[in-house]
């Protein structure tokens, strides 16, 4: 029932997603996020943190810096392999990525066949520090967060007390220049993502892999997306990326078709012996049983908070009818939902008893909302639509028993709870 074009005007009209600089005229794969949309993905990282918290203990973070030199670059293979092939048509200028058209054919944009021959297009923004303009000023946005992990791995091993097995998270942006960003969220030229790489044994890593794998497909349970619209899928050889031996993707049902959600990597001791090899520093591990030298091997997890964020949407979306009248409603998971509860008055008359209760709850650190205005009906659907999962209503009966009513999003089922209960009810529903 979700198509992309209601999801898009629904995070315009509610304030989750903006295109950035839409005053202008807008910036072509880049956007920012509202009130609503800080929110979720806020909550989305927070789960992820959790979830990766929750599956070994011994995973620490780390947020490295977003420009990095041409020699951490030279040496991850993204200055040599981060391409994609592309072509122009030399009618209309429209550019396109080689796999999305059939050269054979003309121009989806003009109707002429008029194309260039294909070039490696390289999809880093390069930029320069300070006022020189030579190589060692070059700087590079960073295509994916992982580099900032490896060059740091001999640090946080010195700094901290973990010892392999064990795990650097990291959340942050990523920019890649796409030729042609698209479908919204999923594919831009600023993103965000969160990726873990995992430092193992290399006699260990097949085994870790295919853990890594199965504890990333049930995070996405635990976060509420349908479990029939997520599968994995094992990479092809000829799909595999430059730095790795094998891949996991976890896909997603996407309207669009199944797309790549998050990938899960084994990289061997690609990253590390590369940067070993460039930077002059060695990067390996000493083992005190084996009493040998090795380089670790990694398994790598990483998705997208913006393709997860547009996943969430696409995976809550529903349109139903309730009492003749129809309305939207996002079924989020309560953990990620931008708002836990609103508060409302069933009259102005009742506004500062109800409004007492919603500034309990808020001064508690929970999300949410006070609503007094337009008929009760109006207010949930309202709520309904940014995926509110409870509205506590105080009416009349609330005076003399001390109760609210409950309403709850996907049923619309209403209960009676003790006002006294209402934060024990939100703090045991809003646990992942
Ligand atoms: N470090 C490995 C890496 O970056 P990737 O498959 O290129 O691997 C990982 O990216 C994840 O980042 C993808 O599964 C996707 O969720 C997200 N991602 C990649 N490119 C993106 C883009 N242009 N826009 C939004 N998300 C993107």
């Amino acid at each position: 029932m979700a198509t992309l074009d209601k999801i898009v005007a629904l995070c315009k009209r509610r304030g989750f997603v903006y295109q950035s600089a839409e005053i202008y005229g807008g910036l072509n794969g880049v956007y920012d996020f509202g009130p609503l949309g800080t929110l979720l993905k806020q909550n989305i990282r927070a789960s992820w943190i959790k979830s990766m918290m929750n599956m070994a203990d011994n995973i620490v973070m780390l947020e490295g810096a977003l420009l990095g030199p041409y020699e951490v670059w030279k040496a991850s293979g993204h200055i040599d392999n981060f391409n994609d092939p592309m072509v122009d048509c030399t009618n209309c200028k429209h550019r396109y990525r080689t796999d999305e058209i059939d050269l054979q054919k003309p121009c989806p944009h003009c109707g002429i066949i008029a194309w260039t021959e294909p070039r490696q297009f390289n999809m880093m923004f390069k930029t320069q520090l300070g006022a020189a303009s030579d190589q060692a000023s070059t700087a590079y946005l960073r295509p994916e967060t992982a580099q900032a992990i490896y060059i740091n791995f001999k640090n946080v091993l010195s700094t901290t007390r973990v010892k392999i097995p064990f795990g650097i998270a990291q959340i942050g942006k990523a920019f890649r220049n796409e030729i042609t960003p698209k479908q919204f969220l999923f594919r831009m030229r600023e993103f965000e993502q969160m990726e873990m790489e995992w430092f193992c044994k290399p006699e260990e890593s097949n085994d870790w892999f295919e853990r890594w794998a199965q504890a990333r497909k049930e995070f996405y349970q635990a976060i509420g997306i349908t479990p029939e619209r997520i599968r994995l899928r094992s990479h092809a050889p000829d799909e595999l990326a430059h730095y790795s031996q094998a891949c996991i993707d976890v896909e997603y049902d996407f309207p669009f078709g199944w797309k790549e959600l998050e990938g899960i990597a084994h990289r061997g001791n690609f990253d590390l012996s590369q940067h070993t090899k460039h930077s002059g520093k060695d990067l390996g591990v000493y083992d005190e049983e084996t009493k040998e030298s090795y380089i670790p091997h990694v398994v790598e997890c990483s998705v997208g908070v913006d393709r997860l964020f547009l996943t969430t949407l696409f995976d809550a979306y529903t349109e139903d009818t309730v009492e003749d009248e129809e309305r939207v409603v996002l079924k989020l998971s309560p953990v990620l939902a931008p708002v836990k509860a609103a508060f409302m008055p069933l009259t102005k008359k009742l506004s500062d008893q109800a409004h007492a209760i919603y500034s309990t709850i808020r001064a508690r650190g929970i999300m949410v909302q006070f609503d007094e205005s337009g008929s009760i009906g109006k207010r949930y659907r309202r709520q309904d639509e940014i995926g509110t999962p409870f509205c506590f209503t105080y009416d009349f009966d609330s005076e003399t028993t001390g109760t609210v009513t409950v309403r709850h999003r996907d049923t619309t089922f209403q209960e009676r709870i003790n006002i006294d209960h209402i934060n024990t009810f939100l703090t045991e529903k809003l646990s992942l």
